[in-house]
């Protein structure tokens, strides 16, 4: 049965563009989140009719400083056909290319396939061409309106650039289409559609409208308007919503036989494990007992060959909202049993919930776990479990990894992306062995 290890990624998110500066700031415990009055189109009146008042922004600035610029990564007439969510797409594949080492000249591209996700689609394009249809009628309609707007298009804009015939998906599970697309991949390897795949999950949707639209449905924090690194407190007593936030993760992911047979000797960790399924419960919020999150991951594991036992960290999907978190934790807890070895943190807490991206770049951080051993904190933790209606015994059986992060070898993994629409996916990651 052929293995599937990851040899590459890419990632902008709030902390960063690019794997190295994000890493870095992560496990120094750095926040990414700021206040929407920071942001450039503030002035427009828009952000400050909704209640919330804080995201997770990619910062702008040059690469070398771990900031954004799209004239750094693509042409400018390229950027200008493209989404944010695609030029970030572009941009975090390149750097997983790279990252990677491979040729992909020198392969059958037939053989060279792209998995990669979007939640929303470009809510600033669907918005401004709205409102250009509605003010200027037919002739305002931009001619590129619909290839921007859609879902597929960061999978498509990538095997176009690369030249990559083999599968190409685009998973669209809400929050859960990073993780997905990368158990897909996954899949799509192990059954011999592919010896590669470049999988993950992108999204650029900070958008007045999209966090209105959030608010609206009360899942975003509304509180710490004047402490932003605060407002992301997953598992703490005053958590009271999720953050906004966007960015891209792309991973690599590749045939270990093929992988070794180019030379490689580094690897982030092997994908051993994937479960997913359906709540069929509330098309927002989880059972209260975490029924799905405990059902994937327990086929997660059980795919992987490995006892519960052996699981050393999870990196939570856990995104600071009140219900989500004691799910999920009343899941894990059941699946682990009490496990004060057990390390769950949710990196949520750093850069807010990126949505759509949210499970690629949160698995990018669960391999990096597992290569360097740092395992990267859940910030802002005073009250573990201390919401008056938190299962305190439940909140005191494992190392939440509070404030800092830790220092810890561990062996295997596990990471949770669950999404609006009653998905819950789950991915366990292993240290290479026997190559
Ligand atoms: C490509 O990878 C090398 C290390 O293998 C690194 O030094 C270089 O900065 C990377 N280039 C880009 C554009 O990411
Ligand atoms: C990417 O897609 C846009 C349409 O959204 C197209 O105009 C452009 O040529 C594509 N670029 C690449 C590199 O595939
Ligand atoms: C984490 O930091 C906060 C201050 O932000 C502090 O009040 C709290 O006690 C710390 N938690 C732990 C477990 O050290
Ligand atoms: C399973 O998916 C649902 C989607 O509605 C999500 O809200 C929930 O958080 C997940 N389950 C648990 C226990 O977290």
């Amino acid at each position: 049965m052929s293995r599937v290890v990851v040899t590459g990624i890419g990632l902008i998110t709030p902390l960063g563009t690019g794997l190295k500066h994000t890493w870095k700031n992560l496990i120094s415990g750095k926040s990414g989140i700021v206040l929407t009055s920071v942001l450039p189109d503030f002035e427009s009146g828009k952000w400050n009719q909704v209640p919330s008042k804080v995201v997770g922004r990619v910062p702008i600035g040059s690469k070398e400083t771990g900031g954004w610029n799209v004239l750094e990564h693509l042409e400018a007439s390229e950027a200008r056909r493209l989404a944010l969510f695609a030029q970030y797409g572009l941009a975090a594949t390149a750097e997983a290319i790279n990252d990677s080492k491979i040729d992909l000249e020198s392969l059958d591209k037939s053989m060279v396939g792209v998995a990669v996700g979007l939640g929303i689609g470009s809510f600033p394009d669907a918005y401004d061409n709205s409102v250009a249809f509605e003010t200027g009628g037919y002739k305002k309609v931009q001619p590129l309106f619909i290839p921007k707007l859609l879902n597929n298009m960061a999978a498509g804009n990538i095997s176009i650039k690369y030249g990559l015939k083999g599968p190409l998906h685009s998973v669209s599970t809400a929050c859960a289409t990073g993780l997905n697309a990368i158990g897909d991949g996954f899949n799509f390897i192990k059954n011999g559609y592919a010896d590669v795949m470049i999988c993950g999950g992108s999204e650029a949707s900070l958008h007045p409208l999209a966090l209105a639209g959030f608010a609206r449905a009360r899942s975003v924090v509304t509180d710490f308007a004047d402490e932003p690194h605060a407002a992301s407190r997953p598992f703490d007593g005053s958590r009271s919503g999720f953050v906004l936030g966007e960015g891209c993760g792309i991973l690599i992911l590749e045939e270990l036989e093929h992988a070794k047979r180019r030379g490689v000797s580094h690897f982030y960790g092997e994908v051993t494990g994937y479960g997913l399924c359906g709540d069929a419960h509330h098309i927002t919020a989880p059972e209260a007992s975490g029924e799905g999150a405990f059902r994937a991951m327990e086929m997660a594991v059980k795919r992987s060959g490995l006892d519960p036992s052996e699981i050393g960290y999870v990196n939570a999907h856990a995104t600071s909202t009140v219900i989500g978190d004691r799910a999920e934790n009343e899941a894990i807890r059941r699946l682990f049993g009490a496990n004060s070895e057990l390390c769950v943190s949710s990196t949520k807490s750093s850069i807010g919930h990126l949505l759509g991206a949210a499970g690629a770049v949160e698995a990018a951080f669960t391999l990096k776990a597992l290569e360097t051993g740092d395992i990267p904190p859940t910030l802002n933790l005073k009250n573990i479990g201390g919401h008056k209606d938190d299962n305190v015994e439940s909140f005191s059986k494992f190392n939440y990894v509070p404030n800092k992060s830790i220092h810890k070898n561990i062996n295997h993994a596990l990471c949770n992306s669950f999404g609006f629409g009653g998905v819950n996916s789950s991915v366990v990651f292993s240290k290479v062995k026997e190559v």
